[in-house]
């Protein structure tokens, strides 16, 4: 069976590949390479082309007939969304539109999309569960909310599927080593504490005034692998004949920027060079989820929620050579 990965040249989409490819199914990566790495497909075709070219989409769906899809593809950065909207806006929801279009020109399919704990905004209540209410403060965390919207939409017109499953931060690399994070330039946290582990240069902190224990951001940190775990479940669960619903991908547990940092300390064995810079626009202070809907839909159990554990499998990739 083959199913449609859109972004999986990028860093969830190529772990979710490999779980893919380890059960049996052929992922076919359909990405435009604009932040993705031709050198982690490695699990099936790749199929370059940019979301928002319907006729490119359709032309891909024909040629593979897949059996579902995953859809990763997008811009990422809620600081970066903030400086551009519109450039968030035109990916995030322009390309899904036209992904979308494509999509039911062709014939509605099981769709699992990514969306994110940024569509809840400042929380009301902590941990946050999947019925709070959904007001983001920045342009990604918005974008997001409009596909999860459309795709509500898409059920009701032409009983399409799909799984939202809005990850909190995603972190760690493979167990096995053979992929990780590898964004240029990057901005998530722990690989960026982690080069300065490996460079021995600062590490910008933004913000050390929230309202928090010792005063920076507090985000709930999941294991890439574990994602891609809770995909494979939303697929089968699709495949099963499962309602449309949206579910938290979380640990119910938070760390503030310094615990990591002091986590990272303890799992490189170095000390870390870190330096307080303005807060960030569009972080909200405590970001942390409950993923009991997940566990009771999917069955679905994180299986490497340590914090230490997944800073370990980030390090470990960092550290060995790359393509
Ligand atoms: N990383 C996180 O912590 C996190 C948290 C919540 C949600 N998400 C969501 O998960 C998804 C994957 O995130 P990631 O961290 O792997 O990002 P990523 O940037 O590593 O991967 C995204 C991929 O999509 C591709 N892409 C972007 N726009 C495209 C377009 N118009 N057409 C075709 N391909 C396009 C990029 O080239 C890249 O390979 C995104 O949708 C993101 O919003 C990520």
């Amino acid at each position: 069976m083959k199913i449609l990965v859109t972004g999986g040249a990028g860093y969830i989409g190529s772990h979710v590949c490999k779980a893919l490819a380890a059960k049996g199914f052929e992922p076919v990566v359909y990405d435009n390479l604009s932040r993705g790495n031709r050198w982690v497909v490695k699990w099936g075709p790749l199929e370059e082309g940019d979301i928002a070219d319907v006729a490119r989409v359709r032309a891909v769906l024909d040629r593979h007939r897949p059996t579902a899809v995953m859809h990763f593809a997008a811009f990422a950065y809620v600081g970066e969304s903030v400086r551009e909207p519109l450039f968030y806006y035109r990916n995030n929801i322009g390309g899904t539109t036209a992904l979308l279009q494509a999509l039911i020109d062709y014939g509605p399919l099981p769709f699992v999309f990514s969306s994110t704990c940024s569509t809840y905004g400042i929380p009301q209540t902590i941990p946050i569960p999947e019925d709070h209410p959904q007001n983001p403060i920045n342009p990604y965390g918005f974008s997001k909310m409009v596909v999860e919207r459309m795709l509500a939409d898409l059920d009701l017109t032409y009983g399409m599927r799909s799984v939202s499953l809005r990850y909190f931060n995603a972190a760690g690399a493979d167990p096995e080593g053979e992929i990780g994070e590898a964004h240029n330039p990057e901005t998530h946290l722990i690989p960026l504490v982690l080069a300065a582990a490996r460079d021995g240069t600062p590490v910008d902190v933004f913000g050390a005034d929230y309202d928090t224990p010792d005063g920076t951001c507090i985000r709930d940190y999941i294991h890439v692998s574990d994602i891609a775990g809770a995909h494979l479940l939303a697929l089968d669960y699709l495949l099963k004949g499962g309602a449309s619903c949206a579910l938290n991908l979380a640990n119910a547990r938070g760390y503030s920027v310094k615990e990591v940092v002091g986590a990272a300390e303890r799992v490189c064995n170095r000390s870390i060079w870190v330096k307080i810079a303005s807060r960030r626009d569009g972080d909200p202070p405590i970001l942390i989820g409950l993923a009991e809907r997940a566990q009771a839909l999917l069955g679905w159990r994180p299986a490497r929620s340590a914090l230490e554990s997944q800073i370990a499998d980030a390090w470990n990739w960092m550290m060995k050579d790359r393509k």
